[in-house]
């Protein structure tokens, strides 16, 4: 595969079964203990494979850490928090490397297998589609509200759980059933990355914001000004390519653009499909909602509507 379609990995084929994913993605603690931050980070490198169908085979811790000032304890926890996800993805840790460095990062480097003809891009989204998102939204504004002190401790609880929730069972279940297209929903936040599918597919796609599924206290933390620089970022980014429907309550559209760590699998899958889809993915109690539709060829557009 080239690098034209902003795909979430890289994927080459060895032989006429196998094909090799390779991806890589670590970042800064966005929650205060070690474990956690471990195996968020894991959870959120790990996605990358399963966005592309793939299933995780080997894994390489990525860390930089203080060589002075910090316990010990601390990198243990993010390296146990880590294992366990990769060990939870049936993949094997094999190495890693580190590096000291004042300000913690910490995340992986994968290889995933996948068969030629089951590899699942972004380009493959086609007219009458229907977009479906496996976790709620915001984990971004409730990180932020984290670091500000300002969140609630179940707030707190639900964004953790989210963010460490693997998307392997959602791409099980996509695999299973197939899928036009598919990626994972991170940094560029929901706007950012369906603009990606959207251009990758040459189509538009249309988001049903009152659909979009948004973790609770979200709202609350958006009337608190809890808007992470990142998503303002995106929401501009995106500006050119994504008409709003001007009913649309303009704190929704910030969610849409919240960058989000470790977020859901988007998946577009055909109307003929869709009803088998939401059957495989609810027997493996994987969350998910009905969020949009592809519309018409176009040179990649997003209109978002209530
Ligand atoms: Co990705
Ligand atoms: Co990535
Ligand atoms: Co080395």
């Amino acid at each position: 595969m080239g690098l034209g379609t902003y795909d979430d990995a890289g994927v080459v084929r060895l032989t006429p079964e196998i094909a090799l994913i390779q991806t890589i993605d670590f970042f800064t603690p966005m929650v205060n203990d070690p474990h956690t931050f471990g195996r968020i980070a894991a959870v959120n490198a790990l996605s990358d494979v399963y966005a592309m169908g793939g299933r995780p085979y080997t894994a390489m811790n990525l860390v930089c850490f203080p060589k002075k000032g910090m316990s010990i304890e601390v990198l243990k926890g993010i390296l146990a928090g880590g294992f366990e996800a990769i060990t939870e993805a049936g993949a094997l840790l094999v190495g890693g490397h580190s590096v000291d460095d004042p300000e913690i990062k910490y995340g992986l480097s994968l290889t995933g297998l996948v068969h030629p003809e089951k590899v699942v891009t972004n380009s493959g989204a086609r007219p009458n589609d229907l977009l479906v998102l496996t976790k709620p939204i915001g984990t971004g504004i409730l990180t932020t509200a984290l670091k500000a002190r300002l969140l609630p401790n179940e707030a707190e609880e639900e964004a953790i759980f989210w963010m460490g929730t693997l998307n392997k069972n959602a791409a099980e279940a996509m695999q299973t059933v197939g899928v036009s297209a598919c990626t994972d929903i991170t940094g560029f936040g929901l706007l950012g990355h369906s603009l990606e599918m959207a251009a990758a597919s040459h189509i538009t796609l249309e988001i049903w914001a009152s659909k979009v599924p948004l973790l609770s206290h979200v709202m609350d933390m958006l009337n608190m000004g809890m808007l992470p620089e990142g998503s303002g970022a995106n929401r501009q980014f995106c500006a050119a390519s994504v008409e709003i429907d001007a009913r649309v309550n303009p704190l929704l559209v910030d969610c849409l653009a919240d960058a989000q760590t470790s977020g859901g699998l988007l998946m577009a899958v055909s109307e003929a499909k869709l009803e088998v889809l939401i059957k495989e993915l609810k027997q493996r109690n994987v969350f998910h909602a009905v969020i949009g539709r592809v519309l018409a060829p176009s040179d990649g557009r997003i209109v978002v509507i209530p």
